[in-house]
């Protein structure tokens, strides 16, 4: 704005742009984000470590300067396209109201609807939007509904507690028997396939395996393809957790060979937060009941399984921003990236006094999560202690994670706005903290 430009011509202008925003077809608006980095032509690989271009995504993020912040597990903060996206639809809404909403939304989120499917390589009848992850697996464990009492239901402890939470309730809710056995550490891909494989062959009454890509608790991406396969060929069905997964590892919906997965979009696509999926495969949809007897959609829609009453409308219409961006920086060169930040600190701390390594450097058994415990130190007190050290001492953020059978531990999480300094300053951090250098 000019300065002499007055406070009202510039409230007309910015209601001007308001009106003609909500006037113009979503997918059109939403297409590309300004201001982004012309995508990146090499190789995935040596896209990784191009300083030049991860410094021009770096300057998408505005964020805190306080702290070193390897505590991107948690969501994914938006980028400043997707953040102005987001604040310029929240402007839109609450100066439309429901004269946009009763006309428009419903075409607007179908197209969000059709992008995301398209991005995911799904159809857009075999997705529907939720709140997130939890909203999204929920329905899909608590609809499974394909168990009769007597049967089985498995899952491991590093799957996410609420997910846990909601296969142990199926035991009052179906009258099934739950079991829960324990991922090996160190978790090599070989060593995971055959814990599974032991797991289905000890419980033959398992119809029903909860499975997570990405571990939440160590970083761990499990071989998900495999062990859906391996349930299939038993007559189980497996419900995938994906909510950490896209986004940080380069997939299509269908290489999961899984027919039921719950998504995030406010983690590694960067969306803004409440916003998720689920996905049913086309043939599967009757599988899944509708959601408290949704009534709005036909039996045969899968919008039918997801009831979630008023959704933020700023918030679903920003994904396909937050979409155009993970397709600019394309998913293949944001794993490549998120893999070499987790490497540049593994590589470094690995051999640091008494440091465990739990997610194994093994190909495509990581992303940028990476889990470590300082050898006895597994309690909830030990490793808060050191989370607190590494933030007030040396200003870097992580996060203690409880839940793995082995000991609680420490989760690290580099994320796009991350740099090799940020990580220096971890590793310093670490050589302090373990002993390896006093300081
Ligand atoms: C593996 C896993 N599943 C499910 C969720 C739930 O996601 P949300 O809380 O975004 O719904 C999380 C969140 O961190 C997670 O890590």
């Amino acid at each position: 704005m000019h300065p002499t430009e007055t406070i009202s011509s510039d409230r007309r202008w910015i209601l001007k742009g308001l009106a003609a925003a909500a006037m113009a077809p979503l997918a059109a608006r939403a297409m590309a984000a300004e201001g982004l980095p012309a995508p990146p032509t090499e190789a995935a690989a040596a896209i990784a470590t191009d300083k030049a271009y991860w410094a021009d995504v770096k300057r998408l993020y505005a964020v805190t300067p306080d702290v070193v912040n390897l505590e991107n597990g948690y969501w994914g903060i938006m980028a400043e396209p997707v953040r102005r996206e987001f604040i310029r639809q929240s402007d839109m809404i609450n100066y439309q109201n429901t004269y946009y909403a009763r006309q428009r939304a419903g075409a607007d989120f179908e197209a969000v609807r059709a992008r995301v499917a398209e991005a995911v390589g799904a159809l857009p009848e075999e997705i529907a939007l939720t709140r997130g992850a939890t909203e999204a697996l929920q329905l899909l464990i608590g609809g499974y509904n394909r168990l009769k009492p007597g049967d089985g239901v498995l899952y491991a402890d590093l799957d996410y507690d609420s997910m846990q939470y909601a296969m142990n309730a199926l035991k009052a809710r179906r009258g099934v028997d739950v079991v829960k056995f324990d991922v090996p550490e160190p978790a090599t891909r070989q060593a995971v396939l055959d814990a599974y494989a032991r797991a289905i062959e000890a419980n033959p009454k398992t119809r029903l395996l909860l499975l997570t890509h990405v571990s939440h608790r160590t970083g761990f991406v499990m071989p998900v393809a495999e062990i859906a396969h391996m349930a299939k060929a038993r007559g189980i069905d497996t419900i995938v957790d994906a909510a950490h997964s896209w986004g940080q590892i380069d997939f299509k919906v269908g290489e999961l060979e899984a027919d039921f997965v719950g998504f995030n979009l406010h983690k590694w696509i960067g969306a803004p937060l409440g916003v998720g999926f689920l996905y049913i495969r086309k043939d599967r949809l009757a599988a899944i009941d509708r959601d408290m007897g949704d009534e709005d959609f036909a039996e045969a829609d899968i919008r039918s399984r997801v009831h979630t009453g008023t959704v933020n409308f700023a918030t679903v219409l920003t994904v396909p921003t937050a979409v155009a961006l993970h397709q600019q920086i394309g998913a293949a060169a944001k794993q490549a990236r998120l893999r070499h930040l987790r490497d540049y600190w593994v590589s470094r701390a690995r051999g640091f006094k008494d440091i465990e390594i739990l997610t194994p450097d093994e190909a495509g058994s990581y992303g940028a999560i990476t889990s470590f415990r300082l050898a006895g130190k597994t309690s909830k007190a030990d490793n808060e202690a050191i989370v607190v050290k590494l933030r007030d001492s040396h200003k870097v953020m992580t996060v203690r994670r409880a839940g793995v059978a082995r000991g609680q531990c420490i989760r690290v999480t580099p994320a796009l706005f991350t740099d090799e300094a940020d990580l220096d300053r971890l590793v310093e951090a670490l050589a302090v903290v373990t002993g390896t250098k006093t300081g």
